[in-house]
Formats: structure tokens, sequence, C-alpha cells
């Protein structure tokens, strides 16, 4: 079943163009507009939404971490992404006007069904963006977004992400045109370019020989950082998550931005940062002040590894090695810059002899509270 592959996850990993795509297969028409029948949610009551709300837990957080960014930039209303186990516990204010997004890879997670459950009696609309045909939190949900992962096996997370990402990017933008926000041309550029993601996908996944290399040289590391800024902090927080779950390592990832408010304590001679850079063409300067937080920490001695777009060559000087992901809108970023933080960890893992697939405490589905 691992079709000659070493792992689940190794297969998973390759199969994410594949995800991508599947994700988007159908969805949109010749003309460009999103066509997504099974959001079966009366389109005016989902164009009066003042407000989204992001439930769901681990890896299918930082997906509605991504997507934050991407709904609010196209639907100008605000987006609350909160994890599951928090929301429910809270006195969350929600109402009728709320869409209640959930993200769920399983589908039977405990945690953010039950806060689909708090959500609905508090009066939301509630979308699930699922993985899992007929599970418990789509069948609970007003709508569902399946993204066409196929089956995930492996523990780890991997071509779900890329495909939940996908599928939050497709509701941001049909809720944006939904709204006006969104004008066609927008919509029709951003599906083409979503269109052309699979490729770049695959072209990092033919580019990481490298990664691998220097994964096995970091086996016995004990303390990896991961930094990124805009839609790259949820690309990093991911990273250090993977290499929990997979290596036993401690990581952690933070915003680039905070780091002068005190992780840079940590930065000591020989430490490994990943740097997640923000393509050149970011607004707001974002490249510039990214590649500052570099040069501090290579000041510092950290051995940077940094993550950027084909062609930036203002990372050069401060790399220690960069990781080349090919161009992309600076939205849709984490479908490329977080496939080589996922081989890393599977490598790493390797190298010391773990079960990438089984790791040790984790379950892929996690039903109890
Ligand atoms: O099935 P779900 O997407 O609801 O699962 C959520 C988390 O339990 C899951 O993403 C977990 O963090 C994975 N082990 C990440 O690799």
């Amino acid at each position: 079943e691992k079709g000659g592959y070493p792992s689940f996850m190794a297969k998973e990993i390759d199969e994410q163009p594949r995800a991508v795509a599947d994700t988007l297969l159908g969805r949109s028409d010749a003309a460009g507009r999103l066509v997504l029948d099974e959001v079966r949610i009366d389109p005016a009551e989902l164009a009066a939404v003042d407000k989204v709300v992001v439930v769901s837990c681990g890896t299918s957080a930082y997906a509605g971490q991504i997507a934050k960014y991407a709904i609010e930039h196209w639907c100008r209303i605000p987006v609350e992404v909160e994890y599951a186990h928090e929301f429910r516990y809270r006195d969350p204010v929600v109402d009728e006007r709320t869409l209640v997004v959930s993200i769920s890879q399983s589908g039977e997670t405990m945690d953010t069904l039950m806060a689909v459950r708090h959500a609905r009696e508090l009066g939301a609309r509630t979308v699930s963006i699922c993985n899992t045909n007929g599970a418990t939190i789509p069948r609970e949900s007003d709508a569902v977004l399946y993204t066409h992962a196929g089956p995930e096996v492996a523990v780890a997370s991997t071509k779900a992400f890329l495909a939940q990402i996908t599928a939050c990017y497709l509701l941001g933008l049909y809720l944006g045109a939904l709204k006006g926000t969104a004008a066609p041309e927008v919509v029709k550029e951003v599906l083409d370019e979503l269109h052309a993601m699979p490729e770049k996908v695959q072209t990092v996944l033919d580019g990481l020989e490298r990664v691998r290399e220097i994964a096995r040289f970091m086996a016995d590391s004990r303390s990896v950082l991961f930094l990124g800024r805009h839609v790259g902090y949820p690309v990093a927080l991911e990273g250090a998550l993977k290499l929990k779950e997979l290596a036993y390592i401690h990581a952690e990832g933070f915003a680039a931005g905070e780091l002068k408010h005190g992780p840079i304590a940590l930065i000591e001679a020989g430490q490994p940062v990943f740097v997640v850079v923000p393509p050149p063409a970011s607004p707001h300067g974002l490249h510039g002040k990214v590649v500052s937080n570099i040069q501090e920490i290579r000041a510092r001695g950290a051995r940077t590894l940094v993550i950027a777009e084909e062609g930036d060559e203002g990372v050069v000087p401060y790399a220690e090695e960069v990781i080349r992901v090919p161009a992309c809108p600076p939205l849709l970023m984490p479908l490329l810059t977080v496939v080589p933080l996922q081989v890393f960890a599977a490598e790493l893992a390797g190298a010391k002899g773990l079960d990438v697939d089984q790791p040790r405490n984790l379950a892929k589905s996690v039903t109890v509270e």
C-alpha cells in the first residue's frame, strides 16, 4: 500500500500536488467563477455574514490561521481563529451573522465537533472543511467543503494540510465574491494562480535533496526554532509541530516580529533557525524586515536555514543555507514553503530510526477530549 515508499508519510508528501489539484477540481467554471455547489447555505445569508470564526486543532488550526489572512483580505470582515477546545469553554460572541468554519482532516476530532455543536446552539451558520466523506463534523454542519487529499494514513498531517489551505482560499474567494468585496477579475486571477500551484509544489518536491542532507546532519539537534511572518508565521508553527511530533525534538515557531520581544534571548552560537521569508513583492516592506531578522540572529551565531523565493538574492548574505521555492502571490506561499519543513522533519526522524507514520503517544484521530 505504500507504493514503494519507505513510509505512508513519504508517499503522502509526494501526493501533495495531486491533493491541491483534486481539491480545486470542478470548483470553477470556464469563465473563472467559483462553483461551490456543496456549500448549501442561502447565498444571501452568506453575503450577510459579518464575522468568521475558525475552529480546529493542531495542523488544521494552522490552516485556519492562514485562512485568516486570505479571508480578511478578500472579504473585509474579521476572522477569528481559535483552538476548538478553547472556543467551547469561553462565552464566545457568535450569532446568526457569524460563519463558523471548522477544519478537520478526520471530521471526528471531539474538540472540533463540540465547538461546532456549541456554535450551532448559539445560532451561527457552520461550514465544515473536511477530508473524510460522511464524517460526523460535516454531517452536523450546515454545509461542507470537502478536501480531496485522499485517505491520509500517517499520523502527522501533510497532504490534508495543503488541501485544507486550498479549500480555505476557495471559501474566502466564494464569500468575497458573494459580498462583492472580491471583484470577478480578482477571483479569476487568484483561481488561475491556484491552478498553477500543483506544478510549483512538484518543483519544490523535486529540489529537496539538500534539505534531506541537512536533516541527516542535524539528527542530534536538541532544539530547532522556526520564524515566519504574515502567512509564513503559521507555516513556522507547522514546521515546529512536525518536528516535535516526528523527531521528538524541542521546536518552537515564532512570529518574526516577536523576536526582539523575547525569543532572541534564545539565540546562541550554533542554534538552528529556519526562517520562512515573505516574497520580495510582499506589501509593507515585510521582506526587508525579515531579512533584518535573519541578519540579527546570524550575527549572534545562529545557523540560518532560509526558505526564500527563487531569485530572492537579498537573503543570501545572511543564510547558511537557502532553500528555494518558486515565485507565487504572497498569500499562496504556504502551499510551497511548508513542504521543505515537512520533509526536513520526516527525514530527521528517519535518520533517528523513528517510526514516522506512528509517532509515540499520538493517534490519527483524537476522538476524546
Ligand atoms: O483530524 P483533524 O484535522 O481534526 O486533526 C486535528 C489534529 O489532531 C491534527 O492535525 C494533529 O495535530 C496532527 N497529528 C498533525 O500532524
